[in-house]
């Protein structure tokens, strides 16, 4: 193959990366929650009945945020079903999944999980078939200090300081036929803001998530988030995207080129927001919340069937979905300046980077290449330009044969490359323009012959994250060669 010509310059920037755009997101849906981060009985359970195998796993995720409860699960959830005595807790017939909900793990054991992570907990009230009201009453259980009924009930379950909670969703996915409590966007935005604004009597410094687009195939996709952003622009601080992709057709060169629809689908909507914000004169534009993304396709079970934590959705992934997901993580860190949270869906069991079995525990390829950005998530997104050879998607364009993010971080830059030839080596050189590259300081790669190779429980070594040394440093620049099919990542030090 050709050589690709990755070139970059400080000035060209797209400012800080927000560390929330690799956060998680845990739903009472099929076993995310019970048999995923929570199971009081197995083997690996900790004093608070929390799953220390899973957890130790999704540590070297180092995600920042962590979003709760759902999900279509949250528009059925009322949120005082899940707290207090857990024997007082009612069992219920859950209404997104079909599901049976023992109540067993609500809000302070969510709240427990993310101090013992150090996750920043983001909810999502339910605007499906709650009220505003029950939204405002669970800032208040959350947010305040003790000295009215709902902080004074938290107080009494245990929790005397506030939880703080500082970011909320209000709701999910609204713009969807299948959500319980689902109407016109001008239903939802009207509900939504009287929401926001007893939330924010409430606690005036929580963020808030506007319900935007969920699906592009929809008629109503951009129109709803207009609709939206006409009545929430002023209050809310983002506004919500969801994108879940995938290969029915399987053809892996085609998978790979989604990028170009990722990149397209933010621009969109930040399009939408400067548009309001022009309109209105807001001081301040709607950002963007990422908060549903994966590759989604294979395993479409929704059907809980009166169970508790059915198999739903347990999507197993390969080497071509470990890729897609860098795209989706490139995209998000070329476009920093306005994606400033973004939540894989979801963090076990559900389409997840990890599963279980019984006591075992599944890492899956998609794992790796999250954790190889993870650990370069700090500092500020550099724009990249591109000069190499492309190639033709039947349904996404033109793209290069390479997609690419950089951050630099002081002395150091750190640079993502996936190659998506599917038999051809790229040769890349990468020039930061105005700094010299001195040394690489270490690089990682996920690859493998085979798109289709994936991780089992038997042997979790087929897609992994591999140390990389084929690049050479000359002359102030960098030069690799990156395998077909690989996702890398690597850190130089700079003069
Ligand atoms: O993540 C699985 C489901 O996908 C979520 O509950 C819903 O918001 C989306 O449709």
């Amino acid at each position: 193959m050709e050589l690709t010509s990755i070139t970059l310059h400080t000035g060209f920037d797209a400012g800080p990366v927000d560390p929330r755009i690799f956060g998680g997101f845990l739903e009472h849906m099929g076993r995310c929650v019970y048999e995923g981060v929570y199971e009081p009985t197995s083997v690996h359970a900790d004093e608070a009945g929390l799953r220390t195998d899973v957890l130790e796993a999704l540590d070297q995720l180092k995600m920042p945020i962590m979003r709760y409860p759902g999900g279509n699960f949250v528009s059925g959830y009322h949120w005082e079903d899940g707290v207090g005595d857990k024997a007082d807790r009612p069992t219920l017939r859950e209404l997104a999944w079909s599901s049976i909900e023992t109540n067993d793990f609500g809000t302070d054991e969510f709240i427990g999980l993310c101090r013992k992570m150090d996750w920043s907990p983001m909810m999502a009230v339910n605007l499906g078939t709650g009220t505003p009201e029950e939204a405002r009453n669970w800032v208040e259980y959350c947010n305040s200090p003790t000295g009215s009924k709902y902080a004074d009930m938290r107080a009494y379950n245990g929790n005397v300081e506030p939880h703080s909670v500082p970011l909320w969703c209000l709701g999910n996915e609204m713009d969807g036929p299948w959500q319980l409590g689902h109407g016109p966007a001008s239903d939802y935005a009207t509900r939504a803001l009287q929401a926001a604004r007893m939330m924010k009597n409430v606690d005036r410094r929580i963020e808030l998530v506007a319900s935007g687009s969920s699906m592009l195939e929809l008629d109503t996709y951009l129109e709803w988030d207009r609709q939206v952003l006409e009545v929430l622009g002023g209050v809310a601080h983002y506004i919500s995207l969801h994108r879940y992709v995938g290969n029915p057709n399987d053809d892996t060169a085609d998978f790979l080129a989604v990028t170009n629809a990722i990149d397209a689908q933010i621009e969109a909507a930040d399009a939408l927001c400067r548009f309001i914000q022009a309109k209105h004169g807001h001081r301040r534009r709607v950002l963007l919340c990422f908060d549903e993304w994966n590759v989604w396709y294979k395993n479409m079970d929704m059907d809980g069937a009166g169970q508790v934590a059915p198999h739903l959705i347990e999507e197993r992934y390969n080497l071509e979905d470990a890729l897609v997901v860098a795209g989706f993580l490139n995209s998000f860190i070329r476009h920093a300046d306005v994606v400033k949270i973004a939540n894989i869906a979801q963090i076990v069991n559900v389409i997840a980077p990890v599963q279980t079995r019984g006591d075992d525990l599944l890492i899956q390829s998609i794992f790796h290449v999250f954790a190889q950005y993870a650990a370069r998530r700090e500092g500020v997104s550099l724009q990249p330009s591109i000069v190499g050879p492309t190639y033709e998607s039947p349904s996404y364009g033109t793209v290069n044969f390479i997609d690419t993010s950089a951050i630099i971080d002081g002395d150091q830059l750190h640079i993502f490359i996936t190659n998506r030839s599917l038999d051809e080596v790229a040769p890349v050189s990468v020039v930061l323009a105005d700094r010299t590259i001195r040394v690489m300081a270490n690089a990682e790669i996920v690859t493998g012959n085979d798109p289709k190779a994936e991780n089992t429980y038997d042997d979790q070594q087929v897609v992994t994250s591999q140390p990389f040394g084929d690049v050479s440093v000359s002359d102030g620049h960098a030069t690799a060669l990156l395998p077909p099919l690989s996702a890398t990542a690597m850190t130089f030090n700079l003069v």
